[in-house]
């Protein structure tokens, strides 16, 4: 079964790099990883191993293969084209830079044959600013996904307007083959929804530090014990929708004085200043910069029972 689900390949071997191809072996796929640095490649397939592993033993392992299968189906190369041939699906998950990203994608123009998806991981770049002079752009797209991959399985789909359907189609069936959950953006816009609405949050938050109205301290409990305990479960819109006898009767309820007070927000907050200097000093005090390794264990720890407690709720 795991040899006639064709070939993936990944260029970039570094944190997203080894998540897709975690991903794309768990659902049978034979994965090549590439990477420029060939140290990178074989740290990529030794971490993979010890992440597998990890997650055999909290029990969130995706797929119906044991490690070893999948490790069978992940190989590494140094050629850039033993990576690219024959892949129906190629992940781009070079460094976000964008004089990269353009020269990867004419790397790939040349060798790419008419059927394969050319998707990049970009976490902000539409795909029409680095597609447009390449004689495979209709197949170009951007499949963003959500770090750590593994825990949150979003993945936002953006097509550049020239990107032909048929490739939108593939690219959304294939993440939702894989485990992935895929959005749709209709449109490019920059920074897509999902860093759109996190900027949105944090720079309401750092006007409320910064005005002193809050300590950080308190304005994280803010999101950790009160939205953000419902927002692993429903979004915002269906939030108004249960808050009220639905949307129409919250908007009748709330929506003038939504308006009203989102209107005093004030201007767009500069990242520098007094005020931003001490949101630094508070937050390096709360958790010194020694600490931060530590503290991503007890993170990454909790969002592991989080995404078992989600599947189990499913
Ligand atoms: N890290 C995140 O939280 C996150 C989340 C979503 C999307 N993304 C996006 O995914 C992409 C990759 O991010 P990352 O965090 O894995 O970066 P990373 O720096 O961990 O890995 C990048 C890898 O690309 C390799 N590389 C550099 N030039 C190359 C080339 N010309 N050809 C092949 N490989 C090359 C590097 O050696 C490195 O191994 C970026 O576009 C980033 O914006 C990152
Ligand atoms: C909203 O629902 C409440 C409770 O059913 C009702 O009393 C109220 O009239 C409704 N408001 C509007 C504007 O529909």
């Amino acid at each position: 079964m795991s040899e006639s689900k064709g070939k993936i390949g990944i260029i970039g071997s570094g944190l997203i790099g080894r998540s897709w191809s975690m991903l794309f072996a768990a659902a049978g796929y034979k994965v090549v990883i590439y990477d420029i640095d060939a140290n990178q490649v074989s740290s990529a397939l030794e971490g993979v191993r010890e992440q597998l592993k990890d997650l055999e033993k909290s029990g969130l392992l995706r797929g119906k293969l044991s490690v070893d299968e999948q490790l069978q189906l992940i190989s590494g190369t140094n050629k850039f084209e033993d990576c690219v041939k024959g892949a129906k699906y190629i992940q781009e998950c070079t460094p976000e830079n964008f004089e990269l990203k353009k020269k990867v994608f004419q790397q790939l123009d040349q060798l790419a044959d008419d059927h394969t998806v050319l998707a990049s991981s970009t976490s902000s770049m539409p795909a029409s600013t680095f597609s447009e002079d390449l004689k495979h752009r209709s197949q170009v797209i951007v499949a963003h996904p959500t770090n750590p991959p593994f825990y949150c399985p979003l993945t936002e789909v953006v097509p550049a307007p020239w990107t032909k359907p048929e490739v939108t189609t593939a690219t959304m069936s294939i993440m939702k083959e894989i485990g992935q959950v895929a959005v749709l953006l209709k449109k490019e816009v920059l920074g897509f929804a999902l860093n759109r609405i996190q900027y949105s949050i944090v720079q309401e938050c750092r006007r409320l530090v910064s005005n002193d109205v809050i300590s950080v301290e308190d304005l994280d409990k803010v999101m950790t014990e009160g939205l953000g305990m419902r927002y692993a479960f429903i979004g915002p819109m269906e939030t108004c929708h249960l808050n009220a006898e639905g949307m129409a009767n919250y908007s009748e309820r709330y929506g003038e004085m939504i308006y009203r007070i989102t209107e005093t927000f004030g201007p767009n907050p500069k990242w520098e200043g007094p005020g931003h200097e001490k949101i630094i000093q508070e937050m390096n005090e709360q958790i010194p910069l020694d600490t931060l390794a530590e503290r991503r264990r007890w993170r990454d720890a909790r969002l592991t029972a989080l995404a078992k407690l989600k599947r189990e709720m499913e």
